[in-house]
Parts: C-alpha cells; sequence; structure tokens
C-alpha cells in the first residue's frame, strides 16, 4: 500500500454522507464498549473498523483503491507487478503439470485479472482461480474488474466464503491480506505487560490499559526471546493473533505447490527494534497516512505491518517448507521483470514511458521495492523458485 503523504495537516473533513455513516459506525463501536464493561481490545476495535457489514471500511461501499480512494496497492496501480508474479505461478504450475491459484484478499480484482491474462499469453492458463474475499462489496467489485479487464477469466474464476473442502494442487497468493488482518496492541510496563484497548471517554475514542490477558502475555514474552535485548518500558506495539491459525488452514488447503504471501513487514527483531517504540499502526485517509487508528472509524484504513519471522514459524510448523524470504524489488527482477521491461518497444512511447514508471514505483527502495516483502512456502513441490534466486533473506528471519 502506498500513500504519498504522510499526515503534516489535519485530515480532509468527510462529506455529510460519510460524516453519517461514520457517526452510526462510532454509535455501534460505543454499543460495543458499553456492552463491554467500558473497553473493547483494539482487536475487536478494528475488526468493526474494517469488516462490520454494510458499515465496515472493507464492507462498506467506500471507494478505497486508486486516485479517488484512500491508497494504492501494487497490483491495483502497476500491473507489472502481476505479470511477474504470474510467471512465478507458471514456473510452479509448470512443475506440478498444471493447477490452480487461489487468492485471499483481492481487493479491486486488479491481480487476479492481470494474473489469469499474463498466464493465459504465457500458454499456462490455471485450470480455476479461486478468490476467497471476506468481504462481499468487494467481490462485487472483483466481478465487474474482471468482467471489464480480463476475457481469458470467463468461466474460470469462482468465489468462495470459506477455504475449499478439498485441497489444491497450486499456487495461493495473498497480497496485502495480513497487513489488513486484526491487531491486538500491547505495552510493556515495568512489572510486566499491558494491554491498550479502546474506550470512551465522553467526548472521544480513547486508549485504555489493562492486564494483558495471559495469552496475550506469554505471545510478548515469547517474542521478547527473540529480541537482542528487553523491550524497555513504555514500548508500545501489536502482534496479529490470528496469523498462526490463518497459516495453518491456508497450508491445510495446499496439497502440493507453493504458497506467496507480498506485504509490508520485517523480520522480528526490526519489527520490534527499539526505535520503533509506537509500533506500526498506519492508517490511510485520502492518501494521507497516519497513526491515529481512533479516528474516523469505518473510513480510513487501519494496518499492522507484519512480523515476517512470525509468517515464517507459523508456516512451518503448519507443515510446510519455507522456500524464500526477499525483497519486492529481488522478486520481481527474479522472476522476469528486466525481461519484460526488455522486450518493450521503445518506440511505443506512452507504453514504453507507463511501463518504465511501474518499474521505477515497484522497485526503488524508497518506494515498495524494499518496504515490502515477500515470502514463499511449498509443499511437494521443492525445486528453487526463481522469485527467490536472487537474493535470499531467510537467514535474516
Ligand atoms: C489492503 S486490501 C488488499 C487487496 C488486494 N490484495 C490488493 O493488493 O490490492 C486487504 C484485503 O484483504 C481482505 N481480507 C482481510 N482479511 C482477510 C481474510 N482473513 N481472508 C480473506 N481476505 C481477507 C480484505 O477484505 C481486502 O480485500
Amino acid at each position: 500500500m502506498s500513500s504519498p503523504s504522510h499526515r503534516t495537516h489535519p485530515l480532509p473533513e468527510p462529506d455529510a454522507a460519510s460524516a453519517a455513516r461514520s457517526a452510526e459506525m462510532l454509535a455501534r463501536i460505543r454499543a460495543h464498549i458499553d456492552r463491554h464493561g467500558g473497553s473493547i481490545a483494539f482487536e475487536e476495535y478494528m475488526r468493526i473498523a474494517l469488516y462490520e457489514p454494510g458499515l465496515g471500511y472493507y464492507a462498506g461501499g467506500l471507494r478505497k483503491f486508486g486516485a479517488e480512494g484512500d491508497f494504492v496497492t501494487a497490483p491495483e496501480n502497476a500491473p507489472l507487478f502481476s505479470r511477474c508474479l504470474a510467471r512465478q505461478c507458471a514456473e510452479i504450475l509448470d512443475r506440478l503439470g498444471g493447477g490452480e491459484i487461489l487468492e485471499f484478499g483481492a481487493g479491486g480484482g486488479a491481480m487476479a485479472a492481470d494474473v489469469i491474462t499474463e498466464l493465459h499469453e504465457l500458454g499456462c492458463a490455471p485450470a480455476r482461480y479461486s478468490i476467497l474475499e471476506i468481504s462481499g462489496e468487494l467481490r462485487a467489485r472483483q466481478r465487474e474488474t474482471l468482467e471489464a479487464r480480463a476475457p481469458a477469466a470467463r468461466g474460470r474464476v469462482r468465489w468462495c466464503e470459506r477455504l475449499p473442502a478439498r485441497p489444491i494442487r497450486g499456487v495461493i497468493l495473498a497480497n496485502e491480506v495480513l497487513d489488513a488482518m486484526p491487531a491486538v496492541r500491547f505495552r510493556v510496563a515495568a512489572d510486566g505487560v499491558r494491554e491498550l484497548r479502546v474506550g470512551w471517554d465522553g467526548t472521544r475514542l480513547h486508549w485504555v490499559e489493562a492486564a494483558a490477558p495471559p495469552a496475550l502475555a506469554a505471545a510478548v514474552a515469547e517474542l521478547q526471546r527473540d529480541l537482542p535485548q528487553p523491550l524497555p518500558p513504555g514500548y508500545t506495539s501489536e502482534l496479529n493473533p490470528m496469523l498462526a491459525g490463518w497459516m495453518q488452514s491456508a497450508a491445510d488447503t495446499l496439497a502440493a505447490g507453493a504458497m506467496i504471501i507480498i506485504d509490508y513487514g520485517y523480520p522480528r527483531r526490526e519489527f520490534y527494534h527499539p526505535e520503533r517504540r509506537d509500533g506500526t499502526l498506519m492508517c490511510h485517509y485520502r492518501h494521507r497516512a497516519h497513526a491515529d487508528p481512533l479516528v474516523l472509524p469505518g473510513l480510513q484504513d487501519i494496518t499492522a505491518h507484519v512480523d515476517f519471522t512470525a509468517v515464517a514459524r507459523a508456516g512451518t510448523a503448519a507443515g510446510l517448507r519455507l522456500a524464500g524470504y526477499t525483497t519486492q524489488a529481488h522478486f520481481l527482477l527474479g522472476t522476469g521483470l528486466d525481461r519484460i521491461l526488455a522486450a518493450s518497444d521503445p518506440d511505443d512511447v506512452r507504453a514504453h514511458l507507463a511501463l518504465t514508471r511501474q518499474v521505477k514505483q515497484l522497485t526503488l527502495p524508497g518506494e515498495m521495492g524494499e518496504r515490502f516483502k515477500v515470502i514463499g512456502f511449498t509443499r511437494d513441490c521443492d525445486a528453487p523458485l526463481a522469485g527467490f534466486a536472487l537474493r535470499d533473506l531467510s537467514d535474516r528471519l
């Protein structure tokens, strides 16, 4: 996800309809807070703000992606991303002698459209492309995008609300899905770990510190064991309590093939670095990035960075083999970005310039190239993957 300006000015005022919608969301959150004795876990707040049917950020009719929305993701803004990813899928499908693709959280549907089109052009179309999307509104958007943009997808795509009952042979994809999962927020205190919850102070939502439930205290103790020094008092951060369960069910869905996850984040030692003492929460509203998830509930995106050490461990604990971990730039170069660029005709000035703009956006360190990482897992498909051939940073996890 990319958003050009960080918050230095007040956020833009929502229009009247959006303000009314956010007020309705706030009323619902306050009712939850009242029912739970004055505060709710941040994880619950984030779930309601993003996914509450009809009102949540991902579950209502807001324009999220693109210029009129709040942020852009790599596939929405740069089809080159999906073309390279498709080439990684082609390598895996070829090894398996064919297969299918399952994408989690397909957003506006651009990645699905472009991956299917590229695979079709490579003569390697998947037998089926399934999309598991928890937002009904986004499912409808994805249908429209595929219809308009990917004739090759016709008849091949199906949507599911839960994981397929029968494990697949093929590739599982998830771009910017883990960062959108509800996170738990904690603060280290001199006498232990506190949970940061969300309450109402009579005027606005505010943070409420409470004793950490045993599971959270144990999870923080576990991550501290991996750090070179203890987290100092006052240190505030997040963790993703859904991750292990999600990885296990995704892994159980893969009979043979690979799982490729792309997101922004760090290995654990960098994620919980002493300098990152306010955590990694990031919100996006009308292309402004800021760190206050308690404003504009339902109107803004809320994300937490990904602890890729936790992802690697959850994947291997779920029975998968870690195939590699690298930056988005190295993954895209390994899967053919330079070859796609070399094949572009410089005399077709418009198309060539558009492609070079995408290369810059996807690979430059100051853009998406290094902030975004790619992690891959395999099952019964163990030859090295092209995406990790140029540079594998698994030893940093
Ligand atoms: C930031 S958007 C990314 C969309 C898209 N992958 C892209 O790159 O443009 C997050 C997406 O993940 C979906 N999502 C969040 N949690 C999910 C889960 N547990 N299973 C499936 N989808 C999920 C959201 O509904 C949304 O479509």
